[in-house]
């Protein structure tokens, strides 16, 4: 389709949306035959969902990733330019992070001109990808919404339809909800373009003939897994969605799902779904609704929402904060006899164990969850651990901050912090394990002040073993836990009859 036609294709909708919103109901089914096309862009939804399309507007999958050149000011001037590429300059429609680019609308395809922006940005170079079509390499992901299908472009940014699929149907069903794709499973959406840069068999960068709600084995994408056995890579080009299917949080629904002990309101961190019910004031029920969803993309991003950088639902302190936590108020402790869950935002904060001052650790206010665990954007949320670098020249978690010391320095920190804490409670559980056996027997084992005392340290114990780091996230707290609560249950062992 050319420009021109797109244009009016636009505009039919756009006289079936002030129709349709007006109340009027017209034969709306007749504009099919006016040859509508199933991708219609962006600007047709916006008349029905405002704020999703004002949302997404500021996003850098609206704006970002290639921009129209409209005037002559948003280039270097041309007369910067070698004299002979001048002409060609003047007809670049886009602009690539420099590369210079024209496209052809009555064919959908975008080819590199032999010119692009200085490393400087204030001049021109030539370069040698003269006439090359872009499509067959990276405009599949990074120009936006084109029909895989019959190669109609429709706009050069990540429209509504990049993870909607085509909105003729679900408009002229004047809003049918069976007929537009609405999922958060990213492996039917997001995936077409977050996989990574992988080498599929018809020699394409990307997914050629996907819309949104296939699979990518249906169209014969290859994505290479990622091999947990190596440290956690940058995520660029390497691909959200890999690396998200072999975190946790993908599993998170099945882990619950698996457990006998769950409840409806379990589900509110382990599944985005149930998440999103009991967030609009909702009961969740897995009996009534199974989710297998997990914590996925759209639980941690709104597409819709450009107010916080990279699309979050909310800072990323908050963000996993908000799921790992024993909910402990702030400053506040557990009671004796509790267990402690997750206490991820507590131990990294120095509060919630019983009876031990509160303790600012090395990291408490200075670093977050996604600093350590989200190195490179990676969305294993594994953290990289110096030693597992070392020699090559992968950068670790910590090195975004440490600058000053060495990768071993670092590594030998981190190693004694967890030899010294995985040791502590070694000993504690083996003294635990006896005393609560003797319990089992003779629940007068332990009374009075022994008894509080023994079982404030076991709650004690639990919140350094559930947060999981061993003494990585606040070594000096941790190891007061540990050292007054090994005294108390040693006092408990050496009492119990
Ligand atoms: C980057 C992918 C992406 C883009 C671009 C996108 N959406 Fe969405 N949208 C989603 C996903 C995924 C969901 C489902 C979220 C969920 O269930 O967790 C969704 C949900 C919706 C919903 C359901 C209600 C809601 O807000 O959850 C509407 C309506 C919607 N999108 C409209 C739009 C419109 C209109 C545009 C363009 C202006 C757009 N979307 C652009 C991915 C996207
Ligand atoms: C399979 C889809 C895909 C293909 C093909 C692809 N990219 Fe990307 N690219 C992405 C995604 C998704 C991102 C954002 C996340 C990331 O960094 O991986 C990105 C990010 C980028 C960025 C960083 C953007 C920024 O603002 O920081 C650059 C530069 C880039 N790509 C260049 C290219 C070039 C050049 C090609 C072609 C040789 C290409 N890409 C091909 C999907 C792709
Ligand atoms: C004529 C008005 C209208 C237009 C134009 C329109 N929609 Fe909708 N859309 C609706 C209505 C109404 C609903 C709510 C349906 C319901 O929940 O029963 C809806 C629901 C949705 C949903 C959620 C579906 C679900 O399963 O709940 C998505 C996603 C969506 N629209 C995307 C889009 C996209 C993308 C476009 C543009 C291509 C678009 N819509 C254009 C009226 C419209
Ligand atoms: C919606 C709730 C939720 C949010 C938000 C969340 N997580 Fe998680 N996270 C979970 C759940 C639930 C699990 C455990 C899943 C399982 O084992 O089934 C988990 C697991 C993990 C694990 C792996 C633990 C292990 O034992 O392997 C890490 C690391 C992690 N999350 C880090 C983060 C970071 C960093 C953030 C913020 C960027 C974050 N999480 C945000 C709920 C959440
Ligand atoms: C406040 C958020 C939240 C709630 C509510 C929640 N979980 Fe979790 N759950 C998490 C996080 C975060 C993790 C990952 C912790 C880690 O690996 O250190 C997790 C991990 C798990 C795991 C796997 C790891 C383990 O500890 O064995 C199981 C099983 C589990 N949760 C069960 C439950 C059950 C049962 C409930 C309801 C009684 C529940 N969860 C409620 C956040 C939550
Ligand atoms: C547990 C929360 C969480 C989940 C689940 C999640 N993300 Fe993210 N994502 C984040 C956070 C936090 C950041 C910002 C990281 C940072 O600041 O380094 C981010 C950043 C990104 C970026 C930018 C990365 C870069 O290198 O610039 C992309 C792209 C992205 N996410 C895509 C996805 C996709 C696709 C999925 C689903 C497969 C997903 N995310 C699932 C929390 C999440
Ligand atoms: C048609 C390809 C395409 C689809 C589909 C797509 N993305 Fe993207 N996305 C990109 C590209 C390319 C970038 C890099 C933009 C840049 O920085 O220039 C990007 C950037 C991002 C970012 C980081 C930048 C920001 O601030 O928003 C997030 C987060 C993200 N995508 C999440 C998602 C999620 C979640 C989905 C599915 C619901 C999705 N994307 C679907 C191509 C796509
Ligand atoms: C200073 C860096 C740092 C910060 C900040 C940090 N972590 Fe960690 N975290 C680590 C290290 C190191 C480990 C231990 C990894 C290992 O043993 O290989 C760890 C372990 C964990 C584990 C145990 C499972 C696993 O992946 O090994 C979870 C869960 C976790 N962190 C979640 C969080 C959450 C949630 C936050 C924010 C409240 C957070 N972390 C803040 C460095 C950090
Ligand atoms: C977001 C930034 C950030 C990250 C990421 C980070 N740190 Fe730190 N770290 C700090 C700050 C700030 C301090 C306190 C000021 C100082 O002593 O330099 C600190 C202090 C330390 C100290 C000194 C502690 C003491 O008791 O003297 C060590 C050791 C350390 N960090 C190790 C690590 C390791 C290991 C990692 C990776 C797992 C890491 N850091 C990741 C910011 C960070």
């Amino acid at each position: 389709m050319t420009r021109k036609t797109l244009k009016i294709a636009l505009a039919a909708v756009a006289t079936l949306l002030v129709t349709l919103t007006a109340g009027v109901v017209i034969a709306s089914t007749k504009t099919q035959s006016t040859g509508l096309p199933e991708y219609l862009g962006s600007e047709a939804c916006l008349g029905c969902h405002t704020e999703q399309y004002v949302n997404w507007e500021g996003t850098a999958h609206a704006n970002g990733l290639i921009t129209e050149i409209k005037t002559p000011a948003d280039l270097p001037p041309i007369d910067k330019a070698p004299a002979e590429l001048q002409a060609e300059i003047k007809t670049a429609t886009h602009n690539f992070h420099g590369r210079l680019m024209k496209i052809d609308w009555a064919t959908g395809e975008m080819k590199y001109l032999g010119v692009e922006i200085n490393s400087t940005g204030d001049g021109y170079v030539a370069n040698t990808r003269r006439g090359s079509s872009w499509d067959g390499t990276c405009s599949g992901c990074h120009a936006g919404t084109k029909d895989q299908v019959t190669k109609e472009r429709i706009e050069t940014g990540i429209g509504c339809e990049s993870c909607h699929g085509p909105g003729r149907e679900h408009i002229l069903g004047k809003g049918d909800p069976s007929k537009i794709w609405n999922s958060s499973d990213p492996t039917k959406s997001c995936a077409s373009c977050h996989s990574g840069y992988n080498a599929a068999p018809n020699s394409t960068r990307f997914p050629v003939g996907f819309r949104p709600g296939m699979t990518l084995d249906q169209v014969g994408f290859m994505v290479a897994k990622i091999d947990q056995s190596k440290p956690a890579q940058p995520q660029h080009h390497k691909g959200a969605v890999p690396q998200w299917q072999a975190s946790a949080h993908a599993n998170a629904a099945y882990t619950l799902n698996a457990n006998d002990h769950a409840q409806g309101r379990c589900y509110e961190c382990h599944s985005g779904e149930a998440r999103e019910i009991i967030e609009g004031g909702g009961t969740f029920n897995p009996k009534d609704h199974k989710v297998t969803d997990g914590v996925t993309c759209t639980t941690c991003h709104d597409p819709h929402n450009a107010s916080i950088p990279n699309a979050l639902r909310e800072e990323p302190k908050a963000l996993c904060e908000s799921c790992h936590t024993a909910e402990i108020a702030e400053g506040a402790s557990l009671k004796a006899g509790a267990t402690a869950h997750h206490p991820n935002k507590e131990m990294l904060a120095g509060y919630g164990a019983v009876g031990i001052t509160n303790t600012v650790g090395a990291h408490t206010g200075e670093a977050t969850c996604a600093e350590c665990h989200m190195t490179g954007g990676n969305h294993e949320m594994e953290v990289v651990r110096p030693d597992q670098v070392a020699g090559t020249t992968q950068k670790d978690s910590c090195t975004s901050c440490h600058t000053d010391s060495s990768p071993e320095a670092r590594g030998m920190y981190l190693d004694l912090w967890q030899t010294k804490v995985t040791a502590k409670m070694k000993d504690m559980k083996s003294s635990i394990d006896v005393i609560d056996a003797k319990l089992k027997t003779n629940p007068s084992a332990l009374t009075g002040d022994l008894l509080a005392k023994y079982q404030a340290a076991k709650t004690n114990y639990t919140f350094v073993d559930a947060d999981g780091s061993h003494g990585a996230h606040n070594f000096e707290y941790a190891m007061k836990i540990l050292t007054a609560a090994q005294k108390d249950v040693e006092a408990a062992r050496a009492a119990t009859r």
